[in-house]
């Protein structure tokens, strides 16, 4: 039993380019996702303030009208092993796709990220929304449903083989020459729908003997496998309504498959505009708005909507379209949001290509702490992840200003109490899933 008030929790989004579509533009942005020394500084930054984690989004393909953070980025599970390197506290958390994917190349991956880091890995569990990966692999892209059957059987075989071996299993005992105690071994023997596994694992439970597992798909089936299986959560809502509803949808979708709630911690994104008055702020995005242009942003909104808007006036309303089969739950978010605001083709678009439909909160410090802490308080959040519209400033503007008054509130921790992620997080070691040992 803690005595701890409840705290949030802080992710770091990063993305080389920053998070709006024209915050590399801006004169003080120092753009590139291959800029190993920025993402090194700005990870550095985020450690400092003692954020949980930072995370990599990931994807598959490229295109030149893609989000500049997009069109070239770091395989992040490489980037995060240099960047463990150079950090100690931090939680590492990359993307990795469960389409495109092998259940034994991920766990292998993770786990030993896990050990290179001391207990710091997390993977976020994607099932690739978008179809036009097909063409950079030698498989046909399946239908939404049936992604997140594959993801469910592939997160299942994930765990199964980072349990492949007990927690003492390499005994190393020079004296009796055995290295690794055979009656220590689990064969996990997995033969399923989708996938076949032997194992076990060539690499021992690593140090969180589960790496920590986000989710972040928000459709019923994306929901479920959060319920069943995540520790983490990111959606994207842009309103506590909202957000309040997710929350209350998750938690009881998570106490249906017999979990606790409170272990499971729900982190919507939120792109902080901070000024020194309100006016400051708006200018602020103002500025950044006025170097998008509206055919960059138009192929964004598209995406997001999964139908092309082509035969559509961008100054009318936007029509009712058929459900998309690439992300179901952010075409939804966006539709209700062009509803709510009465937004035109074209203004739903500019704002997509400022935060990608993730809440935005444009103001003073203040007003950014007091938004936080009313989603936080209100059943909205557990805490956020933060995307600074461009990179080092956005951020510094966030740790320098808004940090301060979330700890002096209360609301988050002035230093670490542990040393991996899952401390960070709250959460147990897992035991290892029981299953008849192979001695
Ligand atoms: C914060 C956040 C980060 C995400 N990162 C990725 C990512 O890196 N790669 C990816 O393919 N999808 C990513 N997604 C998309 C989700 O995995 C999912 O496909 C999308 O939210 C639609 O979910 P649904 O199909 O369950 O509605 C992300 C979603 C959110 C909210």
């Amino acid at each position: 039993m803690t005595t701890t008030p409840r705290q949030m929790h802080l992710g770091l989004f990063l993305q080389g380019a920053g998070h709006h579509v024209s915050g590399w533009r801006h004169p003080r942005a120092e753009a590139g996702s291959e800029n190993f020394d920025l993402l090194r500084r700005v990870t550095q930054m985020a450690e400092d303030a003692k954020f949980d984690m930072v995370f990599l989004a990931d994807g598959l393909t490229s295109a030149v009208d893609a989000h500049p953070s997009m069109i070239a980025r770091f395989e992040p599970l490489t980037l995060l092993s240099a960047l463990a390197m150079v950090t100690s506290r931090i939680g590492l958390a990359a993307t990795s796709s469960t389409t495109y994917g092998e259940p034994y190349h991920t766990a292998r991956a993770f786990a030993s990220l896990d050990h290179l880091s001391g207990g710091r890995a997390a993977w976020n569990v994607v099932t690739t929304s978008y179809a036009r990966t097909a063409n950079n692999f030698s498989k046909e892209h399946p239908a939404h449903d049936e992604r997140y059957a594959v993801a469910e059987e592939f997160v299942d075989v994930v765990c199964g083989l980072w349990d492949s071996w007990d927690d003492d299993a390499f005994v190393k005992d020079k004296a009796r020459g055995i290295y690794a105690d055979p009656a220590k071994v689990r064969v996990l023997d997995h033969v399923g729908r989708y996938f076949r596994a032997k194992g076990p694992l060539n690499i021992p439970r690593s140090p969180q003997g589960h790496p920590i597992l986000i989710q972040a798909g928000s459709s019923g089936p994306g929901q479920d496998l959060a319920a069943r299986r995540a520790d983490v959560v990111f959606t994207a809502q842009q309103t506590i309504e909202e957000a309040q509803k997710f929350y209350a949808s998750l938690r009881q979708r998570v106490a249906g498959f017999g979990r606790d709630p409170s272990t499971v911690a729900v982190m919507p994104g939120i792109l902080p505009v901070i000024g020194r008055t309100l006016e400051e702020a708006s200018a602020k995005l103002i500025e950044l708005d006025h170097w998008t242009d509206i055919a960059s942003a138009m192929p964004l909104l598209e995406e997001r909507l999964g139908h092309s808007l082509a035969p559509y006036d961008l100054d009318g309303p936007l029509p009712d379209l058929p459900l998309s089969d690439q992300l179901r739950s952010r075409a939804e978010l966006l539709t209700e949001l062009a509803r709510r605001e009465n937004l035109t083709i074209r203004q739903l678009a500019l704002r997509v290509a400022a935060g990608r439909g993730h809440h935005m909160i444009v103001g003073t410090a203040t007003d950014v702490a007091d938004r936080m802490q009313a989603w936080f308080e209100g059943g909205a959040a557990d805490g956020f992840n933060v995307m600074p519209p461009f990179f080092p400033d956005g951020l510094s503007d966030f740790v320098r200003e808004v940090v301060p008054l979330l700890q002096e509130r209360g609301l988050f921790r002035t230093d670490y109490e542990g040393a991996t992620l899952r401390d960070h997080l709250g959460l147990a070691r897992p035991e290892p899933e029981q299953r008849a040992s192979a001695g």
